[in-house]
């Protein structure tokens, strides 16, 4: 498996376009065209509502109130919420394996509101040792947002970016069992079903699914970059 450092210190702009991620609904045809300004490490993905970004000192807050969301915190960890210094503790180390692997879980803001809906993209799971190594994709959205496709469009473009600028081969996703709306982004997403384990952490029974890079078909060219 691959763990590519993407160049944080490329200059000018890079357009990327994301197709489709190997399913044919209607739905996906209509795949997010992601725009990846990465300028000086700033990577930034842009779909038809949403932009995908890094982390800023000031997401604290918003973050904090869709983890003090018992709903939300559902089938995360034990359960319990998160309150704001855990958030800032957890946006902390979302920073950190951005500055180490270049990539990460991308901030997720509704485009043209600057509203933070919650986050998804990818991380290193460290508490399931028979699945490692590997590089899993997450989500987590404020409850206001569930039900219109944002997760799913939001990790459609940070798979893209998984796959096409870091290189990664394979991708996992790992949920709760009984977390049936995670399952069906997973589905959406075009992820198999791999197998049924028990996480170390909370000792609850998860399922993970996976997606390697080549059932990815982009239909367009990769990458092209624009003139400064
Ligand atoms: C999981 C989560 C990110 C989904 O966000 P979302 O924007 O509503 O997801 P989407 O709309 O892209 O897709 C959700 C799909 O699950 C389905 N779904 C929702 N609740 C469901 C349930 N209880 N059982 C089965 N399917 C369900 C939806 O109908 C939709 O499928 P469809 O498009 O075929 O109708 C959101 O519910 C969330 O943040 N949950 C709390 C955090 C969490 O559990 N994160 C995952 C940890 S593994």
């Amino acid at each position: 498996m691959t763990s590519a450092t993407v160049p944080s210190n490329r200059s000018g702009m890079i357009h990327q376009e994301y197709h489709n991620l190997g399913t044919n609904r209607a739905a996906d045809r209509a795949a997010p065209l992601a725009t990846i300004n990465d300028d000086g490490g700033m990577v930034e993905l842009v779909t038809p509502r949403l932009l995908l970004r890094r982390w800023r000192d000031d997401d604290v807050a918003a973050m904090a109130m869709i983890n003090a969301d018992r709903e939300v915190m559902r089938w995360i960890g034990d359960g319990s919420v998160v309150d704001y210094a855990q958030t800032a503790a957890e946006i902390a180390a979302f920073e950190q394996v951005w500055q180490m692997r270049g990539f990460g879980r991308f901030a997720v803001e509704i485009r043209g509101t600057g509203v933070l809906a919650g986050f998804t993209g990818m991380a290193i799971p460290a508490d399931i040792p028979e699945i490692m190594p590997c590089v899993e994709i997450g989500w987590r959205l404020g409850r206001e947002h569930w039900g219109r496709g944002l997760a799913t469009e939001a990790a459609k473009a940070a798979l893209g970016f998984a796959f096409a600028d870091c290189r990664l081969d394979r991708i996992l996703g790992i949920h709760v069992v009984g977390n049936d709306a995670s399952a069906r982004v997973m589905v959406k997403l075009g992820m198999r079903f791999d197998r049924e384990t028990t996480e170390l952490g909370y000792g609850r029974p998860v399922h993970v699914y996976v997606i390697d890079r080549y059932e990815i078909q982009p239909s367009r060219p990769a990458c092209r970059r624009r003139p400064d």
